[in-house]
């Protein structure tokens, strides 16, 4: 019985990352790798405000019926309402841990490097109500920065830019250690919105967020396009309400998208220029790593690199960075896998024995 207690209490336990992103919600359980990767969304019937889906399924629901209303509880990478986000948590623990109804992780969860006392608490509230024990926020950028495999201690400094849905988080990491942050409320909806509002003053046809996402998939770029790459676009006429479909070019997105091109590369200088002048060195030979699902859009490597003057490569898996480095800056230290930490002093004198 003691036995299977323990067993049971090990599972429950088994440290979990969190990426609570404005578009995507990821989650990393420890020994198991990422297990969710869902739209951060819930479904609520129009009349009754009554929660009818989350995830991946509240995205279809809205798609597929009527009187459906699709809610994102975190804004600007931060939660808007606390007792939604709590949903979102609660959703991801019971559904994605094996143990559905004991899951009381230890859990770290990635929040904007910039972020209030408020907001901060929003998470907290969030995160202890959903079931965690013990709760590790971790900035962004030094999530993403372990999560893209960026050196951690020594010297060696890391740019990192994580360009998610809302929010662009550019962080200077040394040892670990956050330098200078800066968020930029830009991202991939940013640009999606700008594409819609382009196809609309363009063209006269009003088209759902989620085609315009698609358009961008498609055929958008960072830099001018080399090749003109065509696409269609369904939507309803600006002035008779009826469906039309109009094909746009990759010239178009590129035109809709620049401004907030510009804001992430601004975004980037303004975290570099922030750093002491005495890192400039480094940042020569460390470079920009990008991360982030709107890292993948073709090109934003050679425009971060034109912008700044420093090299840039986008992360391997760059939507996944953050959650991973979560998890990697959550895994016990070896020889010591309780789920409590021995006091520091006790973990000096052991490492010592080494
Ligand atoms: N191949 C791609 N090209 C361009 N954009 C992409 C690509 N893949 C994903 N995106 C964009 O990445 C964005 C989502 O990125 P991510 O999952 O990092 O955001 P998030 O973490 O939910 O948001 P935030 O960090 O702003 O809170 C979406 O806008 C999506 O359109
Ligand atoms: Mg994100």
């Amino acid at each position: 019985m003691a036995h299977g207690l323990t067993a049971l209490g090990d599972f429950s336990c088994r440290a979990t990352a969190i990426d609570l992103g404005s578009a995507m919600m990821r989650m990393y359980v420890e020994g198991r790798g990422i297990v969710a990767s869902e739209p951060s969304a819930i479904a609520r019937a129009d009349d009754t405000g009554r929660m009818l889906a989350t995830g991946t399924s509240a995205l279809a629901l809205a798609h597929r019926e009527c009187g459906v209303r699709l809610i994102h509880p975190i804004r600007n990478g931060v939660p808007a309402e606390t007792g939604e986000t709590e949903d979102l948590l609660r959703y991801l623990l019971r559904t994605h841990h094996r143990r559905r109804y004991m899951s009381k992780p230890r859990m770290a969860v990635t929040v904007p490097s910039v972020i209030n006392q408020v907001q901060l608490g929003a998470v907290r509230t969030a995160a202890f109500a959903a079931g965690a024990r013990q709760l590790t926020l971790i900035p962004t950028p030094i999530a993403a920065a372990a999560g893209a495999g960026l050196p951690s201690h020594g010297e060696d400094v890391a740019i990192v830019a994580d360009i998610g849905a809302h929010v662009t988080d550019v962080g200077v990491v040394l040892s670990g250690e956050l330098l200078t942050g800066h968020i930029a409320l830009v991202g991939g909806s940013t640009m999606d919105e700008a594409i819609a509002a382009y196809v609309r003053r363009e063209y006269g046809l009003i088209i759902a967020p989620l085609a315009a996402e698609t358009v961008k998939l498609a055929v958008g770029t960072a830099t001018v396009p080399r090749e003109d790459r065509r696409t269609l676009v369904h939507g309803k006429d600006r002035d008779t309400d009826l469906p039309r479909t109009v094909e746009v070019s990759s010239a178009d997105i590129h035109a809709a998208i620049s401004t907030s091109l510009d804001a992430i590369v601004r975004a980037v200088r303004t975290a570099v220029a922030a750093a002491p002048p005495e890192m400039a060195g480094h940042f020569f030979s460390s470079g920009i790593t990008l991360t982030g699902g709107g890292a993948r859009l073709a090109g934003l490597d050679e425009l971060i690199r034109t912008g700044t003057g420093l090299r840039a490569r986008v992360a391997e898996n760059a939507a996944e960075a953050t959650v991973r480095g979560a998890a990697s800056l959550l895994r016990p230290i070896k020889g010591f896998e309780s789920n409590r930490l021995p006091p520091l002093g006790h973990r000096r004198r052991a490492l010592a024995r080494h």
